[in-house]
């Protein structure tokens, strides 16, 4: 199972693709998340990406493609991969050819179609946990204690990019940027469409029978 998430913020990728990777067990490969781990460590990468995350824009491919190149190559990888937030641009969409081997060496990608309006409501009402990265909203699937992550216990919050401006510019560089990337897949005859609207568990459904 070589599966790539592609869809605008907030059309529920994250939310997806670990429930896929637990099913079907293999690593779920959130660059977000690897980014947001290294901004809480305050490591030299996530004092580069924090200012660029902050405002909406995509962090260098040069970053990004080292990442995705070093976690691939870690042995739970080699059974299988669910990635999640990458490729994003064109240029990490052509490195990937090069990492996984033969054309698209088996990649299935699904785009998540979610229109703007819903995308808007859920990321307002998004809460994660800053600790394991479990994914809530107050309304459809909140914590079951007030703001206390059910995994882990820890205070879950707003993320910092989730405000309106950041919003608007990450769903520019989507349009712009990663759009392209579903095009490039599309002529590869990869890519399936999963309409992304729905309760989390339907659209589950259908991403499953669009694997089959
Ligand atoms: P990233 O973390 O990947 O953010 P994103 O793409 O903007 O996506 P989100 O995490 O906002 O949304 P999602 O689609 O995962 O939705 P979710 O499941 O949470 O990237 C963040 C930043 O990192 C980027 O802006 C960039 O700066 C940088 N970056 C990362 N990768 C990069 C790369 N490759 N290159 C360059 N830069 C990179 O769901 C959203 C909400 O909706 C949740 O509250 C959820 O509970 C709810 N929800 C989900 N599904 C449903 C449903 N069916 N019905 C109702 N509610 C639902």
């Amino acid at each position: 199972m070589r599966v790539i998430f592609i869809g605008p913020p907030g059309s529920g990728k994250g939310t997806q693709a670990k429930r896929l990777a637990s099913e079907h067990a293999v690593p779920h490969i959130s660059t977000g998340d690897i980014l947001r781990e290294a901004i809480a460590d305050g490591t030299e990468l996530g004092r580069k990406a924090a200012p660029i995350m902050a405002e909406g824009k995509l962090v260098s491919d040069d970053l990004m493609v080292g990442i995705i190149r070093q976690r691939l190559d870690k042995s739970d990888a080699k059974r299988g991969f669910i990635l999640d937030g990458f490729p994003r641009t064109l240029v990490q969409a052509e490195k990937l050819e090069s990492l996984v081997g033969n054309g698209s060496g088996g990649l299935r990608v699904l785009q998540l179609l979610v229109p703007d309006d819903v995308i808007v409501k859920r990321i307002a009402l998004r809460r994660s946990c800053p600790n394991c990265g479990a994914i809530y909203h107050l309304e459809t699937a909140p914590p079951a204690n007030d703001l206390v992550c059910d995994r882990c216990g820890a205070e879950v919050i707003a993320r910092p990019d989730d405000n309106e401006q950041a919003v608007r510019k990450r769903l520019e560089a989507f349009q712009r940027q990663t759009l392209p990337v579903a095009t490039f897949y599309k002529v590869k005859s990869v890519l399936r469409e999963v309409d992304g609207v729905g309760p989390v568990d339907e659209v589950f459904e259908r991403i499953e029978r669009s694997l089959q």
